[in-house]
């Protein structure tokens, strides 16, 4: 098995060792954590439901803000609903929406005769983080043991055809979809910024953020180069011999996505007050 200072030169292209102790503490689950990668490809080797009854058990187990469980997973199998999906992510062998789920607790207040009175940002950003960090516990279990997963932000791009596919109420919205399978490849690390640019101690400082950054982007550039087809704007910006990481993302949001959604969400159930 790869050491600690192997699999952190991996994931940040750094040099940095560690004492033996450190290593010797690092288990082989955290070792999956710090190694893992997205897959998009996969097998046709069916999830058991069993496997996946166990898998969702562990996105279950992730805390909860005040233990409301704003959340749902919706497990779509039908093939109707998989081919209207389409792509590779329609055709992955589970895909699933996760959820931010005000509805259910709206209703069990109705049930118990209170008033809900936190139709508001803060029970939005709950729900979100409920159900990110539901996803990040089945994503986590699900690479232990050898699954592949890959969230999919473009569900968000098609909010009314799940809704209406999964009939899914008013209060109740996909952050994200889900596909998992049996990878078909090894994938690759995507390297990430330095924790210099992330991990402060004790205040905010990001006075060295460009430098930083400038450099990230040639340490990953050697190991990866960004294709003019995966280049973003290329017909305002250009296509570029050196895109790096920071170009590339700002690039990405010179221009507004989802400019809707905050529409969508007040037509179905969220104040955001
Ligand atoms: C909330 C979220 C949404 C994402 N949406 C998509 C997506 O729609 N399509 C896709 O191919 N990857 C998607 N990803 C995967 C990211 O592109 C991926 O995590 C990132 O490039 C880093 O690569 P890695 O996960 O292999 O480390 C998403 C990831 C997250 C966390």
């Amino acid at each position: 098995m790869a050491t600690l200072s192997e699999l952190y030169k991996n994931r940040f292209g750094l040099d940095r060792e560690f004492s033996a102790e450190t290593e010797e503490k690092f288990t082989s689950g955290a070792a999956g954590i710090l190694n893992r990668r997205s897959h998009r490809r996969y097998t046709d080797e069916p999830v058991s439901d069993e496997l996946l009854d166990a898998m969702l058990a562990c996105a279950q187990s992730a805390p909860a803000k005040s233990d409301l469980q704003q959340y749902s997973i919706i497990v779509i199998t039908d093939p109707k609903s998989r081919e209207a999906i389409g792509g590779w992510e329609g055709e992955a062998p589970v895909f699933m929406l996760f959820c931010a789920d005000m509805n259910r607790i709206q209703k069990l207040a109705k049930h118990r005769g209170h008033d809900h009175q936190n139709n508001n940002v803060d029970t939005f950003m709950n729900g979100v983080v409920d159900a990110a960090l539901a996803m990040q516990s089945f994503m986590n279990a699900a690479e232990s043991v050898g699954l592949g997963c890959c969230p999919i932000s473009q569900v968000r791009n098609r909010l009314p055809m799940f809704r209406e596919m999964c009939d899914i109420p008013d209060g109740v919205f996909p952050i994200a979809g889900l596909c998992v399978g049996w990878p078909s490849t090894q994938g690759w690390i995507s390297m990430r910024i330095p924790p210099a640019a992330v991990v402060h101690r004790d205040k905010y400082d990001d006075s060295n953020i460009e430098a930083d950054i400038d450099a990230y982007d040639a340490r990953r550039h050697e190991i990866y180069q960004i294709a003019p087809e995966k280049q973003r704007h290329v017909d305002i910006y250009g296509a570029l011999d050196f895109c790096g990481w920071s170009e590339n993302v700002t690039r990405q949001l010179s221009l507004p996505e989802r400019a809707e959604f905050k529409a969508y969400l007040q037509a179905h159930g969220y104040k955001l007050d």
